[in-house]
């Protein structure tokens, strides 16, 4: 069965825009697990512009599920986790300027690197998935680095319509496939909604689904409405 990792960091970004205390990722990471969460997922920058480095040690003291840090292959990234000591490290391309992990990471012209890297967090018992685009040669390349999961990339599937978008999915399915043959472990996520994710959750050995932005803002959509007529009534009752 298709498990659920709901990534947390919307709701960082919202506290960071103050720079205050609240939302707080951690309270929220315990209600995502009430909502039936299978892990949960948060991305520590090198900018820290939303999941800070108190939010994962907290959340690795509190989660009772598992806990994903998305990170960037940094000698930084490194050191942290081999503190933390995550269930699992998902491998993501960073760039500063970016508004959402672009594209996958391209382990073909990295591998050496990788390879070391990879090796690393594993010696600390760390569980290591490589995000990428569902492109063959990506897929042949994280196995021989090492990794034990891939997640692959909907980003592109997620902004295509009709036929277009038939024929990503079959790339996706086809990625999952070749994958599992090589003893992978797959993931997929980016841009996945209520609209949208059921098609891939369908797919045959599709393990987890990573979603973020479509839950927080379903959260927002389904949530105001309460938490403004809680503040009205403070307001008008004496
Ligand atoms: N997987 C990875 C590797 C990501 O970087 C992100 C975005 O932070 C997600 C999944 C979740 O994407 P979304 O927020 O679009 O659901």
């Amino acid at each position: 069965m298709t498990t659920l990792g709901v990534n947390i960091d919307h709701i960082a970004n919202v506290r960071q825009a103050r720079k205050t205390v609240e939302p707080d990722p951690v309270q929220f990471a315990f209600l995502a697990e009430l909502g039936g969460a299978d892990s949960i997922t948060v991305h520590l920058r090198e900018d820290r512009r939303h999941i800070q480095d108190r939010d994962v040690f907290l959340l690795k003291e509190t989660i009772k599920t598992k806990l994903n840090l998305e990170m960037a292959a940094t000698e930084e990234m490194l050191e942290i986790a081999q503190k933390l000591l995550p269930d699992y490290v998902t491998l993501v391309p960073e760039k500063r300027e970016e508004v959402t992990t672009e594209g996958g990471l391209d382990v073909k012209s990295n591998m050496k690197y990788l390879k070391n890297f990879v090796e690393n967090l594993k010696d600390s018992n760390i569980e290591v998935s490589a995000f990428i685009d569902p492109i063959v040669d990506q897929i042949n390349y994280s196995k021989e680095i090492g990794f034990d999961f891939i997640e692959l990339h909907t980003g592109k599937y997620a902004g295509l319509t009709g036929y277009d978008q038939y024929k990503e999915l079959q790339r996706i399915k086809e990625s999952t496939h070749l994958a599992n043959d090589l003893g992978l472990v797959v993931n997929a996520g980016h841009g996945l909604n209520y609209n949208n994710v059921r098609k891939i959750a369908s797919i045959n050995n599709m393990n987890e689904l990573n979603i973020g932005h479509s839950i927080v803002a379903r959260a927002l959509a389904i949530g105001l409405e309460k938490s403004v007529r809680e503040m009205k009534s403070l307001i008008t009752t004496n």
